[in-house]
């Protein structure tokens, strides 16, 4: 559970997102949407853990072009560094819908 004030923001149908990982963009702020193995849905943040820079999917993998770490699609656990992971946020289905749960200051607010 989250100890800081959060938004809930709707991402669209479970349907949607027929081929997992998704890329995801919420206030300007990328994601990608991914499934643990047990089914669990959350957002992995594409800002790299190590040094901020951008996290891509490659090849199978997400990876960061900058040093090489590389994070595997379930639940974003480095894979060929040190004991690292991508920054992840709760998503819950609700009537069908996925519901991410993310900080409420997190990234310039484009709604009104
Ligand atoms: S900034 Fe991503 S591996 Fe260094």
């Amino acid at each position: 559970m989250a100890t800081y004030k959060t938004v809930n923001i709707d991402l669209g149908l479970v349907s949607d997102f027929a081929k997992l990982p998704a890329p995801v963009e919420v206030r300007d702020w990328s994601y990608f949407l991914v499934q643990s193995r047990k089914g669990v849905y959350q957002l992995l943040s594409n800002v790299c853990p190590h040094q901020a820079k951008s996290v891509v999917d490659w090849n199978g993998v997400f990876m960061c072009p900058d040093h090489g770490w590389r994070f595997e699609y379930t639940e974003g656990v480095c894979v060929n560094g040190p004991n690292a992971k991508m920054v992840g946020f709760p998503v819950t289905i609700e009537d069908g819908r996925l519901i991410a749960e993310l900080p409420d200051d997190y990234g310039p607010k484009t709604e009104s």
